[in-house]
């Protein structure tokens, strides 16, 4: 069994779930990032993480994902809105957003999916609320929530959901 850990991320939240999963990984095992990837064709298994952007995959996980036709594939993904919110709008776009992510992965066989929250860093959160576009103000906003996500429990709940991956495969 040959494993490929890969994700994109910008501010490190995506890679310490990278990381997670791959530490928790007991098989011959790679962790890299989509741009060192250059083939898939050794590999059993991927585990694909990025970031929720602008309600939806990124390009850069279209563009990975697209790569991998018919390949034993499961999803990492993190986010800011909060996992598990009260409010229901919050959970409604939440879902809409992992559905979309889910929708990018039709031609692989999809084996599960993970998500958490990420922190929100104060230069992106700069950056929205900068943008004058009142939807990614509103992310800017959230960032609060999201201070030291990640956490520990969320990282060990990655590294349980590979090994129930890793087990009924
Ligand atoms: C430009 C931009 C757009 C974002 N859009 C969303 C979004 O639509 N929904 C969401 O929940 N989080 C959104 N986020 C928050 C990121 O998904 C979150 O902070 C993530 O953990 C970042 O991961 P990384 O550190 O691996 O890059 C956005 C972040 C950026 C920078």
């Amino acid at each position: 069994m040959n494993v490929l850990v890969t994700y994109w991320s910008q501010t490190g939240n995506t890679r310490k779930i990278a990381e997670a999963i791959f530490r928790s990984l007991v098989c011959d095992k790679t962790l890299k990032p989509f741009s060192e990837v250059e083939t898939l064709d050794e590999f059993d298994l991927i585990f694909i993480g990025f970031p929720i952007m602008q309600f939806g995959p990124p390009p850069a996980a279209r563009k990975f994902i697209s790569r991998a036709e018919d390949k034993n594939v499961a999803l990492f993904i993190t986010h800011a809105t909060v996992s598990n919110s009260s409010d229901p709008i919050q959970q409604a776009m939440l879902a809409k957003e992992l559905d979309k992510c889910k929708a990018i992965c039709f031609h692989t066989k999809l084996l599960g999916m993970y998500n958490c929250q990420g922190e929100l860093s104060e230069k992106i959160s700069d950056e929205l609320n900068n943008s004058g576009i009142p939807m990614l103000m509103a992310f800017a906003a959230m960032r609060p929530s999201t201070l030291g996500h990640p956490n520990p429990e969320e990282i060990k709940l990655a590294a349980g959901f590979a090994t129930t991956i890793m087990k009924g495969f």
